[in-house]
């Protein structure tokens, strides 16, 4: 019973606690109830590195009690929304995270998120296909999280990498500038920002090359990266060069 980080870990430890034991996992975070409780990831970071060790092991029951939400502090709430914004926008048949005037999402719509994040994991538990759309912002918000040493939040990552995903898909000729536009004013309505602050932006697009293929996503130095395609939903685009993404950041970020 925990956070993202306790359930993680946890989850780990029963996985391989006698090659396996009984898993029951009580979310208490927003992000805990719609993801990181769901989908038989498991994880502990080792070596400052994070993730790096981790087995697939499905809880056999996730139990959600958003009651819980009521004492989590207003960041780690928009962390969740940032992931319920991204599974919105890979999904978009799901209601919008917040009705308008509330803080918290209400419990039938965190049932109806953490749903859909089952149901992704459910057809491709080892992350070799559709699984991998939940990457959306990912490659591009783990690079601003390297860059910052983790200062900004993974929320805040996530939602300015969402931003710079439909951007670039706008560049690469995918989407057109209203479907654009449109993804990043609602992740600007819900108060994130999606560019970065021009105090940073040179000294770290100068170090994206090397962070962008750090990220466990490239294959032979080739990245695949989650982008809009033309009504606005996502798609895998396979063997992107790395030049192709660095040459229009710039305009992008
Ligand atoms: N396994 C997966 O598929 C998956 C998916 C997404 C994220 N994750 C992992 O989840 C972790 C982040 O999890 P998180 O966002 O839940 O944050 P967290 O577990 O780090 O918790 C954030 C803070 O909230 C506090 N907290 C937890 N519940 C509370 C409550 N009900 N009231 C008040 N405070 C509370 C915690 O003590 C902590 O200080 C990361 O390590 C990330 O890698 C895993």
């Amino acid at each position: 019973m925990g956070g993202g980080t306790v359930t993680d870990a946890a989850a780990y430890s029963v996985s391989t606690f006698k090659r396996g034991c009984r898993l029951i996992l009580i979310p208490t975070t927003l992000l805990g109830m719609i993801d990181a409780a769901l989908g038989g990831k498991t994880a502990l970071n080792y070596k400052s590195v994070k993730n790096l060790i981790g087995t697939f092991y499905p809880a056999e029951q996730v139990i959600l009690v958003p009651e819980f939400l009521q004492t989590l502090p207003e960041d780690e709430v928009k962390n969740g929304l940032a992931e319920m914004l991204k599974l919105n926008f890979i999904m978009p048949d799901l209601p919008v995270p917040l009705i308008l005037g509330n803080i918290i999402p209400a419990p039938e719509i965190i049932m109806d998120y953490a749903q859909a994040k089952l149901s992704i994991c459910s057809n491709d538990l080892t992350d070799k296909g559709n699984r991998r759309l939940l990457n959306l912002g990912h490659s591009f918000g783990h690079t601003l999280e390297s860059y910052t040493n983790f200062r900004i939040s993974h929320g805040d990552a996530i939602a300015w990498g969402i931003a710079t995903a439909a951007r670039v898909s706008e560049k690469l000729g995918y989407i057109n500038k209203d479907t654009a536009n449109k993804i990043v004013n609602t992740l600007e309505t819900y108060k994130f920002n999606t560019y970065l602050e021009a105090g940073i932006k040179s000294d770290f697009l100068a170090s994206i090359p090397e962070l962008i293929l750090q990220d466990k996503k490239t294959d032979n130095d080739l990245l695949t990266l989650v982008l809009f395609k033309e009504t606005g939903t996502v798609t895998l685009c396979k063997g992107l060069t790395p030049e192709t993404i660095t040459d229009i950041l710039p305009d992008c970020v």
